[in-house]
């Protein structure tokens, strides 16, 4: 939240943290703050709130317990918003991870328990995922196959 804010402009205060993408790539990875960053994006979804512009960047990890988002793109909206955020959050998750393996069986994991509360289209869920490994294969932010 702003500690401060006019008309044109809003100050925040200073996180010190680093980003989500930083975390991902550093040595010390844990599934902890992956869960508290899945289920951050899951729960804004349940109270009908889609961030928007979800990647590594715009997410702070505080030591090991806190995760604070900001930069968000409230023009994300439509019937597949939440399908889509989730695809970007898992995938990204995915594809920053300095342990693709061990966070690989842990999403898969993760996706099986987000999938009994049935709150995502399902179909399209996959859908945009495998259209987010379609989008990045031929770059550095390509990931295992095993998850499409
Ligand atoms: N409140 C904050 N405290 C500490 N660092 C921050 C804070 N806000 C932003 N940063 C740092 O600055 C980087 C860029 O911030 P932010 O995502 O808000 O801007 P941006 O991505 O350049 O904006 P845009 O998405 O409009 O291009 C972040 O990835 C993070 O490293
Ligand atoms: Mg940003």
């Amino acid at each position: 939240m702003p500690v401060k804010f006019s008309a044109t402009e809003g100050w925040y205060p200073f996180i010190k943290g680093i980003t989500y993408d930083q975390w991902l790539n550093s040595g010390e990875i844990s599934n902890k703050i992956i869960d508290l960053y899945i289920d951050s994006i899951v729960k804004a979804h349940q109270n009908g709130v889609v961030y928007g512009d979800r990647w590594g960047p715009n997410t702070m990890v505080v030591g090991d317990t806190t995760i604070i988002h900001f930069d968000f793109d409230i023009s994300l909206e439509g019937i597949p918003a939440k399908e889509f955020e989730l695809a970007q959050t898992l995938y990204y998750t995915l594809s920053f991870s300095s342990k693709k393996e061990v966070i690989n069986r842990f999403l898969i994991r993760k996706l099986r328990s987000i999938r009994k509360t049935g709150q995502y289209n399902w179909k399209t869920l996959l859908r945009l995922i495998k259209g987010h490994y379609r989008h990045f294969r031929l770059t550095k932010y390509v990931c295992s196959q095993s998850f499409i």
